[in-house]
């Protein structure tokens, strides 16, 4: 949550962090602000966008080659002008973003008021800045002292930047739980929650660990630790092309990214599948694959639609490589005292790998002796390097709030897992799996097929983007894809909508059919197909009003439904593949024609790194 965006060097800092504001916008748009050093340090925040502080500076002298920028999804403090960052010290010494919590803030509060501090903001991180410009004045020490030992005192998250006005030529930056990468252009730093808002300036950046402190002054750097320790900084190059973060001629990003699928799949399959479609190399897990094929149990663990990623990825693993797996909202897991074995294997699927409670989980499996594999699609962010070893999606950066094409990523990495095992436990043939490779390689083209539909989809949500309930169903592989086609629509349209296994309808929810209860059924081909007839029969029974996600050339349930969308058969182990992409259409048209804003709904953001 948050952004955080930072520059010193010899260009205008203002248009540099605007525009890298706005790439990370998606990690939280309550308000915004910037603080530039010029002849001393200038502050301009306000409650909404980044577009919105644009506006606001219009007016403004917002010259200087030093700066700080923040886009801010609350949590202390409600959303407006005074909440907003940066924020100043009582004496104006230091000006601070932070992307964190500082859990101890109350203590630190209480004693920094019996000093003499006022408070005018209820952030955490006025607090945070008063206690650095505490020790600065008290201690008569060094800006990069102050900040230093003011961190050892705080209890929490935070990814932070911070200005001096005694120094025009120091930018500060620190890090702990909350993401802080180092670009390093010619002669000029940046700072930024991640390289999206780097990669147009230098592909060259360093990816900061928690406890390391960035001291940064013109054309120079250096990092050391929060207790002093000086460290050698890792200079990486990483290939993020700026295309793969613009819109390229769609209207939202979360529409370019469920188009972008049938490449995203085939990036994520791409060098993994032999080209024989034999066989499966996943190259980041051949260290351990001894200890993962000898595992006893798998724990999959995640959040929202990473945890339905996992769901899947249980049904795949169980159904194909016979290893119990069980599957876990990260949140609950860490919290609940678990029982994990030394021959666990943990993995923990994250878009964004910096997701709090899923990283506290991989700490907490770690403790205990499992391994920790991790399923990510950011690069060097925090959940690859916590775990002991992982794959990458390659789904490219994910932008849109909603989840889509990570997803789609996942779940053909758990697939390749489960036909990987499946192989070496000889739990199923050689022939059986090449069928499943090759059926994995042929899902890019059958989406493009599916992507066809896009306006039929349309045509569908017209006639329901005023319902105030849906209910999506499905069996088997399909009951994870009902829960995630049911979280794509309420988090865009704001339309309540749960997802049930579809035979669970009897024990409850059929209570709530009516003429008026639009029901998704995904009701592809598969073993459990003739059942899910009878579920369909039950909720027209009832007036439900019934859109059908069936398999091509159906023509039972297409029959008994108000709404069909077929989609290209396939094995039914990557059905799932195929199913949710009409469902991230429709949740997107709807959510489109009620006004909505797709990529930034409200209350949410990309990356959640508060617990
Ligand atoms: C839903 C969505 C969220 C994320 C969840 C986990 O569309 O995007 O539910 O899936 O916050 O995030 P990651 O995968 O980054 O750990």
């Amino acid at each position: 949550m948050c952004g955080i965006v930072a520059y010193i060097g010899k260009k205008d800092a203002f248009p540099i962090i605007i525009n890298g504001l706005k790439r990370l916008e998606y990690r939280g748009y309550d308000s915004a602000g910037v603080a530039l050093y010029n002849s001393g340090v200038n502050v301009y925040k306000c409650k909404g966008k980044v577009s919105d502080l644009e506006e606001h500076t219009l007016q403004s002298d917002t010259s200087g080659t030093l700066g700080i920028g923040h886009t801010r999804w609350a949590t202390h403090g409600e959303p407006n002008d005074i909440n907003a960052h940066p924020h100043s010290s009582q004496g104006g010494y230091f000006t601070l973003i932070h992307n964190g919590i500082i859990e101890n803030y109350g203590v630190l509060r209480r004693r920094l008021e019996k000093r003499g501090y006022n408070f005018v903001s209820e952030t955490d991180t006025e607090v945070l800045v008063n206690l650095i410009e505490y020790i600065y004045l008290k201690g008569q020490v060094s800006p990069e002292i102050a900040v230093r030992l003011a961190l050892s005192k705080v209890v929490g998250a935070f990814g932070l930047a911070v200005l001096c006005k005694d120094d025009p030529d120091l930018l500060i930056g620190a890090r702990r739980g909350s993401p802080l990468v180092i670009g390093v252009g010619n002669k000029e730093y940046f700072l930024a929650s991640d390289a999206t808002p780097i990669v147009e300036h230098t592909n060259s950046v360093i990816f900061m660990n928690d406890d390391d402190v960035a001291i940064i002054r013109r054309g120079e750097l250096s990092l050391k630790t929060i207790s002093n320790h000086p460290l050698e900084p890792k200079i990486q190059t990483i290939d993020l092309d700026i295309e793969e973060i613009e819109k390229g001629g769609f209207d939202h990003f979360m529409l370019k990214e469920i188009y972008e699928q049938p490449r995203s799949i085939k990036d994520t399959f791409r060098g993994r599948l032999s080209s024989d479609l034999q066989e499966i190399h996943l190259g980041g897990l051949y260290n351990v694959l001894p200890r993962l094929v000898e595992a006893k149990r798998i724990i999959l663990i995640g959040c929202g639609t990473s945890w339905h990623a996992g769901l899947l990825g249980e049904y795949l693993i169980e159904d194909l490589a016979r290893i119990p797996v069980e599957v876990e909202y990260a949140s609950e897991f860490r919290y609940r005292n678990p029982v994990i074995y030394p021959d666990d294997v943990v993995i923990a699927i994250s878009q964004s790998g910096e997701t709090a409670d899923t990283l506290a989980a991989i700490k907490l499996a770690k403790s205990q002796g499992a391994l920790v594999l991790g399923i990510c699609n950011v690069v060097g962010s925090s959940i690859p390097r916590e775990t002991h070893a992982g794959v990458y999606t390659h789904a490219g950066p994910e932008i849109g709030v909603a989840s889509t094409k990570a997803f789609t990523a996942q779940v053909t990495v758990l697939a390749m897992m489960a036909i990987l095992l499946g192989k070496r436990k000889k739990t199923i043939t050689n022939e059986h799996a090449s069928q499943l490779i090759s059926e994995l390689s042929s899902v890019p083209e059958k989406i493009e097929k599916i992507l066809l539909l896009n306006e039929k989809i349309e045509g569908i949500a017209e006639r329901f983007k005023d319902s105030t309930n849906f209910l999506y169903l499905g069996r088997g592989y399909f009951f994870p894809v009902a829960l995630e086609g049911a979280l794509k629509l309420k988090e865009i349209s704001y339309i309540h909508a749960e997802g049930y296994p579809a035979a669970e309808m009897k024990h409850g929810p059929i209570a709530l059919i009516d003429d008026k209860m639009p029901v998704v059924v995904i009701a592809a081909k598969d073993s459990s197909y003739d059942k899910v007839v009878s579920n369909v029969q039950e909720v027209k029974a009832r007036k439900g009003v019934v859109i059908a996600i069936v398999s091509e050339g159906d023509t039972t349930i297409s029959g008994m439904s108000d709404y069909s969308i077929e989609i290209p058969g396939i094995h039914e182990a990557m059905e799932g593949l195929l199913a949710v992409v009409p469902l991230q259409l429709l949740a997107y048209h709807i959510a489109l024609m009620r006004g909505c804003n797709v990529d930034q709904p409200r209350n949410l953001a990309k990356s959640v790194t508060v617990e």
